[in-house]
């Protein structure tokens, strides 16, 4: 596991940044978890993630909270963004087309605590944590799997800021 984590507060402009890199590095394949409470950050950054992935800076990109899943073709793939908040079990999860959604393309997940046990072996996991202050988030980021070599490409860029 390759493991990378930052004291330092992210805005919200400087988490688009990351976003941008991120989507750079992911390919086909990849899941991106993002784990944090309530407010954390999560849609904000998925959001960001997928504009740089369908290279559209104004792509309408809605929470997936009522919908569960929400898809994308871009020039990079099928790109699926799940919100699993709402779900209970894993054959729910299974369902929604978790599976075929992961090895189709790039996945994007929030509360992935609610399907830990179904989750891709090649992962990011980005924890999103509230900071002292509103208008920053602390974050900390472990690769998994092939996704190892993006998030130790990623570390120079978060150490920067
Ligand atoms: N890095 C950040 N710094 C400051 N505020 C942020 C940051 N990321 C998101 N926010 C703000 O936090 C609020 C909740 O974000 P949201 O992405 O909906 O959270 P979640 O999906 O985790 O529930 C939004 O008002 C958003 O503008
Ligand atoms: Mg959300």
């Amino acid at each position: 596991m390759t493991q990378t984590s930052m004291q330092v507060c992210l805005s919200e402009p400087e988490l688009a940044v990351l976003a941008e890199a991120m989507a750079d590095l992911l390919t086909s394949g990849v899941c991106v978890a993002l784990r944090g409470d309530l407010g954390a950050g999560k849609t904000t950054f998925a959001r960001a993630l997928v504009r740089a992935l369908a290279d559209d800076r104004d792509l309408e990109v809605p929470s997936p909270t009522f919908a569960l899943r929400q898809d994308y073709e871009t020039p990079r793939g099928l790109v699926v963004h799940f919100d699993f908040y709402r779900l209970t079990d894993a054959a729910e999860i299974i369902e929604l087309g978790f599976d075929e959604a992961v090895s189709s393309g790039i996945t994007i997940v929030e509360w992935p605590e609610r399907a830990e046990m179904l989750l891709p072996a090649d992962r990011i996991d980005m924890q999103l944590t509230e900071a002292r202050t509103a208008d920053c988030r602390k974050l900390r980021i472990d690769g998994h799997g092939a996704a190892e070599t993006i998030v130790a490409k990623l570390a120079p860029r978060m150490q920067q800021g």
